[in-house]
């Protein structure tokens, strides 16, 4: 784990307990800090139930880059320290956990555990936070999808791949327009699958679209060549000021899973919406804060991935497009909630893929049933999409 060596101070807040300076060290040490980096180290203290006012003093005592650690005295488990890390949220985001014991200093992050130090201390939990503008600062976003582009390709071949391609493939089909050959948008491209597929669906003049990361823009590109899409420009840029603004607006513009990564919203949905022409078609999905799954996600996991506390539900999301025009046209949920994911994640894993036909089935059906039946069904799904019109 690293940080900037010009990261300033850190944060130390709920005492009582404060650890024992060999821990302190130890963490630091994680993020390449080191006690005397700490000049400007404050001290906050707060009890449980103070949310609003312990986050205020925070965003007083931490610089942008800064890191805080927050000290739970004792162990927790993991619905409290959960309930910890979403007392931070939305000013701070938790990063990694360290876990003090007789048995020395573990982290916890998302990518696994850890022994960092082998020193005995006394029973402490620290949750190690960054601002949740820093954590999704353009930088941030450009490092994180660049390092995992080939990830969000799609591995061909794997368990996996089949649903990954179907959800792509979903939202893509959610595009009507009849009007012939189309100019497409795909709006946070990442591999570039929903415009591909829409771009071939309606016999698109050409297809443009735009990532932040630089590699994921490479990806789309050959992926384009693979697919024989003849006239396809791609750019990197961030929704929050599109880099198609020489460009007409579009005929139809695809967002998929994009706007629970924007760190403005409010500047993102004034960039998509200035991208669809009059007349022209709206595509939009993400992932649904409120399914079942997610919110027992954000009850039981104390370390989350940043966008699903930064997700939308369909309803937010459809009054900020109708505030700004745009006609809602048909909407309907996708990836079936928890037990699904749960169990993909097993069939991938440890079963070599053997149900990956029946649960992929099952999400088609169910999805197929919600969009029919005019989407009663969102809490059943991780994820929503819609499609809108924005009047002539
Ligand atoms: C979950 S991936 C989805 C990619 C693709 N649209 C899909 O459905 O497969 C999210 C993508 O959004 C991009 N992204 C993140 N923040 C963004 C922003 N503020 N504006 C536009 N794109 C962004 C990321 O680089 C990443 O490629």
């Amino acid at each position: 784990m690293t940080s900037s060596p010009a990261t300033p101070g850190a944060a130390l807040p709920a005492a009582p307990t404060a650890i024992e300076d060999g821990a302190l060290a130890a963490i630091l040490a994680d993020f390449d800090l080191a006690p005397a980096d700490l000049g400007a180290r404050a001290r906050v203290t707060a009890s449980a139930g103070d949310a609003p006012d312990l986050r205020e003093r925070l965003d007083e005592a931490l610089p942008e880059d800064g890191l805080a650690l927050v000290v739970v005295a004792g162990e927790r488990d993991d619905a409290a320290l959960a309930e910890e890390r979403n007392r931070l949220w939305p000013l701070l985001h938790v990063v990694a956990i360290y876990d003090l014991s007789a048995a020395g200093v573990r982290r916890r992050t998302l990518g696994g555990r850890e022994v960092v130090q082998h020193e005995a201390h006394a029973p402490a939990m620290v949750l190690a936070a960054r601002r949740k503008t820093h954590v999704m600062s353009p930088d941030a976003t450009v490092e994180k999808f660049d390092q995992n582009a080939s990830g969000w390709n799609g591995e061909a071949g794997s368990a996996g791949y089949p649903h990954f391609r179907w959800m792509r493939k979903f939202v893509a089909d959610f595009a009507k327009t009849s009007k012939p050959s189309p100019s497409v948008l795909d709006f946070g491209s990442g591999a570039g699958w929903v415009g591909i597929e829409a771009a071939l669906r309606l016999g698109a003049r050409e297809l443009c679209f735009f990532d932040p990361s630089p590699e994921m823009v490479r990806i789309v590109e050959d992926n384009c060549r693979a697919n024989h899409i003849a006239d396809f420009t791609g750019r990197t840029g961030f929704g929050e000021d599109p880099p198609f603004a020489d460009h007409e607006p579009f005929d139809l513009v695809l967002s998929s899973g994009v706007l629970s990564f924007s760190p403005d919203p409010e500047r993102w949905f004034e960039g998509l919406a200035s991208c669809v022409a009059p007349g022209g078609e709206l595509v939009i999905g993400d992932i649904h804060r409120e399914s079942r799954g997610m919110r027992r996600r954000r009850r039981a996991k104390p370390l989350l991935p940043v966008r699903e506390l930064n997700a939308w539900t369909r309803d937010e999301a459809r009054r900020e497009l109708e505030r700004r025009g745009f006609v809602h046209r048909a909407g309907a949920g996708y990836q079936l909630t928890r037990p699904i994911p749960e169990a993909m994640y097993v069939n991938e894993a440890k079963l070599g893929g053997v149900l990956t036909t029946p649960l992929l089935l099952a999400n088609r059906v169910a999805s197929a049933l919600d969009r029919g039946l005019g989407s009663p069904l969102q809490g059943q799904f991780d994820s929503w999409v819609m499609r809108f019109e924005r009047p002539v």
